[in-house]
């Protein structure tokens, strides 16, 4: 099993986690990015998950005003799992909010997390009324009062973390993980001083969407026509990115090329590359149906050698 402890937390997680995005059961405006998937589907990619030796998920208030966070538990409850052994990270959602909603949401999310506790609680977006410092205070306030165990950040840029960071430190608390977008396609972390500050501060990166929401599994370079009968506005997402479908073919090349080495995919190959390269991040693949969670599960057996990593760095940075 690949685990790696994430911050300084003590806690060895998968370096692969599930993304649970998929599961907001296409409710409110972020849920609506991806279709409803049956309790049936969201079962069966969580036990699959699990077999393929997953320990953690994440999720977010956003994901569906709570419905992501309830058909994750309520399936996790489904398999007996035990909350020991599996871990769920959530978030707090702040826009257009102040940072006395991250205590008054606490029990919703406890709520909907069916009894599973909130092992990491991030702060979703650096966008709320308050300042960090107070957005910090409060959730600090919560680990004293036992209701989260750590504390991350989402989307936060390098001065945003350290403003996040010394805010904790005051408080005795090490800030855990900032959750960025971050994959083989898109490094911008590398270049704005993030991953750089984050290694130097012992803060774990988790990287969202580690597959650029497909683009880098290479089916659509395969098959374009997918994009014709995708969701709306993913669909729209694409369009825009899709410009960059030529740009990024010489990237999809080569992972195609190690994976046949490897006897993989090339959504593995794009995934091990993202932990393989750094050992401080963590990805988080979302999935619509088990086979793509087995595929990504199984991306923690394939060990690419340096040779292919730095190939696969050298092309990705050449794009
Ligand atoms: N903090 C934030 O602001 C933020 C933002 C975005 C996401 N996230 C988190 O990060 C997670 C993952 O990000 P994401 O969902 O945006 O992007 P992603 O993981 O890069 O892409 C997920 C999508 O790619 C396709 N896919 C996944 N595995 C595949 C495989 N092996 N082969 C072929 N297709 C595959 C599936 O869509 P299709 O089958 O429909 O093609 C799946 O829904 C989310 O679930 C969420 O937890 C956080």
């Amino acid at each position: 099993m690949s685990l790696r402890k994430i911050g300084e937390t003590g806690l060895a997680l998968s370096s692969i986690g599930l993304g649970c995005w998929q599961f907001s059961k296409n409710t409110g405006i972020a849920g609506s990015f991806w279709p409803e998937l049956s309790n049936e589907t969201t079962l069966n990619i969580i036990n699959t998950s699990i077999k393929g030796n997953i320990n953690w998920f994440d999720t977010a208030e956003l994901y569906g005003w709570g419905k992501s966070e309830e058909s994750l538990t309520q399936s996790l409850i489904k398999l007996n799992t035990n909350s020991t052994k599996h871990f769920i990270a959530t978030k707090w959602w702040p826009l257009f909010r102040f940072s006395s909603s991250i205590r008054k949401t606490i029990k919703k999310r406890l709520n909907y997390l069916n009894g599973f506790p909130i092992t990491l609680h991030q702060i979703h977006m650096p966008y709320g009324f308050s300042s960090i410092e107070k957005e910090m205070n409060v959730m600090a306030d919560l680990v004293d009062e036992g209701l989260i165990k750590h504390i991350g950040v989402s989307n936060f840029n390098q001065k945003q973390m350290i403003r996040a960071y010394n805010a904790l430190e005051k408080r005795g608390i090490h800030l855990t993980s900032n959750q960025m977008e971050y994959s083989i396609l898109n490094r911008d972390i590398e270049k704005n001083g993030i991953m750089e500050t984050a290694k130097k501060l012992n803060i774990s990166i988790i990287a969202y969407s580690p597959l650029a929401q497909g683009i880098a599994t290479g089916k659509f370079h395969d098959n374009p026509d997918l994009i014709k009968n995708m969701h709306t506005w993913r669909r729209k997402k694409l369009k825009r990115k899709g410009l960059s479908l030529t740009k990024s073919l010489p990237v999809i090349n080569e992972l195609k090329k190690i994976a046949k080495i490897h006897n993989s995919t090339t959504a593995q190959i794009a995934l091990s590359w993202l932990i393989g390269f750094n050992k401080n991040t963590f990805a988080i693949p979302g999935a619509s149906n088990e086979n793509q969670c087995k595929d990504n599960a199984d991306a923690m057996k394939i060990f690419l050698s340096n040779e292919e990593l730095e190939r696969l760095d050298y092309i990705s940075r050449s794009i």
